[in-house]
This record gives C-alpha cells, sequence and structure tokens, in this order.
C-alpha cells in the first residue's frame, strides 16, 4: 500500500506542527509529514521541522501580487508532495477559494475557542471579555468562510479566577495539541465523514 502524506502549513512558533510531526513519528498518526511549508520565511518553527526530519518550505505571500497566486504556489507544492490532507497550525493566511477548493473536506485548522464562539483573532482576550467560564480549542474542516467550518474535535479548558489573556492560551495551548493529534489520526484511520456541517466519526 502507498504511503499516506499530509503536509502543515505555518506562519509562526509551531508548536501544533510539532505535536503533530511527534505524534506521526510515534506512529500515532498513520501518515508522514511529507512537508512544512511557512509563509514567513524566519518562522521558528521552520527549524523545528527541519530538526525533526521534515522537509520544509518558505513560500513568502509577498512575493505574489495577489492572493490566489500565493495560493497556487503553495497547492502546486503541496501536490508535488502528495499531500492528501492539508494542516492549517498558525498559518495566518485566508484560504483563496482556489486553494479550498483544490482539497475538498481536505483542509483542517485548529482555533482556539469553542467555535463558533470567537473567531477570528485576539481570541482569549475576546473568551476573557466576554467573560466566559470555559473555553477550549476547535479543530475543524476549512470552507470558505472564516472559523466556521465542520467542527471534529473540541476540548474544553476553564477560565481561572485572575486568567489573563495570555495564562489562559497557555492552558488552552495544552489541549490544542492533544486535539489536533486526535483529529489528524481519526482522518487517517478514515474514520470522519462531512454530512453537511456535522462531521461523523466512526467508531472503532
Ligand atoms: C494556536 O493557538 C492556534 O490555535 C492558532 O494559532 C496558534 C498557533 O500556535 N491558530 P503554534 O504556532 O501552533 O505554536
Amino acid at each position: 500500500m502507498s504511503e499516506r502524506r499530509f503536509g502543515i502549513l505555518i506562519s509562526g512558533r509551531g508548536s501544533n506542527m510539532v505535536a503533530l510531526v511527534e505524534a506521526a513519528l510515534r506512529g500515532e498518526i498513520a501518515a508522514r509529514p511529507a512537508v512544512v511549508i511557512s509563509n514567513r520565511p524566519k518562522a521558528p518553527g521552520l527549524e523545528l521541522a527541519a530538526g525533526r526530519g521534515v522537509e520544509t518550505l518558505a513560500i513568502n505571500h509577498r512575493d505574489y501580487e495577489s492572493r490566489e497566486q500565493f495560493d497556487r504556489a503553495v497547492v502546486a507544492a503541496l501536490e508535488e508532495h502528495g499531500v492528501e490532507l492539508v494542516c492549517l497550525a498558525g498559518f495566518m493566511r485566508l484560504l483563496s477559494p482556489f486553494f479550498i477548493r483544490a482539497f475538498p473536506d481536505r483542509i483542517i485548522n485548529i482555533h482556539p475557542s469553542l467555535l463558533p464562539a470567537f473567531p477570528g483573532l485576539d481570541v482569549q482576550q475576546q473568551a476573557l471579555d466576554h467573560g466566559v467560564k470555559v473555553s477550549g480549542c476547535t479543530v475543524h474542516f476549512v470552507d470558505e468562510d472564516l472559523d466556521a467550518g465542520p467542527i471534529i474535535v473540541q476540548r474544553t479548558v476553564p477560565v481561572l479566577e485572575g486568567d489573563d489573556a495570555d495564562s489562559l492560551a497557555a492552558r488552552i495551548l495544552v489541549e490544542e495539541h492533544q486535539a489536533y493529534t486526535e483529529a489528524v489520526r481519526l482522518f487517517f484511520e478514515d474514520r470522519l465523514t462531512v454530512e453537511g456541517r456535522v462531521v461523523r466519526i466512526r467508531q472503532e
């Protein structure tokens, strides 16, 4: 059987990327991380990926005239690496319809809130300002709307008295690494089916 592959897109630190790469190296995900691509050439995550033996590419969005031209370059690189699934892990670019149509139901994102609450940026501050008592993270398929696609896995985190955005983000991040690994593991166990906006998870 031919080896299955996934690609990871990052813009910065890359801790979720590292969680996925290490889970795959441990054999918890039945696929190989074939390439890590950053739109920022100086993203610290690129070295972390290379240090774990994963091929890396920097494709700088500033070198392209439009979002779609940049996306065409990224899609071409992903296709060259034969990836079946694209994992966005702190990738700070909106995807064009061209990109989303190139990988239907095969792009996954992680977001540090319990969607549909608090999409977008400054997510933990949004949660604190709203006064929620529980937050968490969401792994979801990506569609053409921001942070809105079908939900695969969510994990909750209590908001504690005295939390600020950083302390809440740090506690959520621990759960993100678990949730993302679980979602990608389920994908490569072929246990996910998208029905409208609902993701069905086949029981083993
Ligand atoms: C994470 O909080 C993720 O949910 C959000 O951006 C952050 C990226 O962190 N989309 P890292 O680069 O994975 O460490």
